[in-house]
């Protein structure tokens, strides 16, 4: 296959038997780019931080990048949904598995998992996730934490936007 010429491409005009329906419920599709001004990188404990992507309050879904900005560990947590994650820089591994993820690495987990990430990157990690359902965090015992799920990332997004003043990004919310 030869790519044509640029001004080659054109929008095309599809056939659609229920266009009207689709305009009249049909969701617009989002673009978040990269700037801060979009989406900002919210501290996560001392050593992370989180890029809000999306959130989708029907569905208890969320998506974001997450960086380690170096050697650390997010602790031990329970999926009641599922994850799909890839990594895009540094590198990560999972005490409980035998592999390390890295650059173009793609990460599926089921619900029930329970696991403990763990960077050893010098430059940590940054891993873009796309997330549904609960994730219960357990300390080094065993005893339940909390759970963070798609009311937690909107609150962690929003609570970060008033502290400094930043509006509120509409086209995060799916
Ligand atoms: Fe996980």
């Amino acid at each position: 296959m030869t790519a044509p010429p640029s001004n080659a491409y054109a929008i095309v005009d599809v056939p659609e038997n229920y266009a009207e329906v689709i305009q009249r419920r049909g969701l617009e599709g989002v673009h978040v780019g990269p700037s801060e001004a979009e989406s900002p990188w919210v501290p996560f404990g001392d050593n992370a931080a989180i890029r809000h992507l999306g959130f989708d309050v029907r569905n208890n879904i969320y998506s974001n990048v997450l960086w380690i900005k170096s050697p650390g560990v997010i602790g031990t947590h329970k999926h009641r949904g599922t994850v799909v994650m890839t990594c895009q820089e540094g590198s990560v591994r999972y005490l409980e598995y035998n592999w390390v993820a890295e650059p173009g690495s793609f990460i599926y987990e089921p619900p029930g998992l329970v696991h403990t990430l763990v960077t050893d990157h010098p430059q940590g990690v940054k891993l873009f996730g796309w997330m549904q359902g609960p994730i219960e965090f357990y300390d080094q015992q065993g005893a339940f934490v909390e759970t963070t799920d798609v009311w937690w990332f909107i609150n962690h997004y929003e609570t970060h936007c008033r502290t400094h003043g930043i509006p509120i990004n509409e086209a995060l919310y799916l």
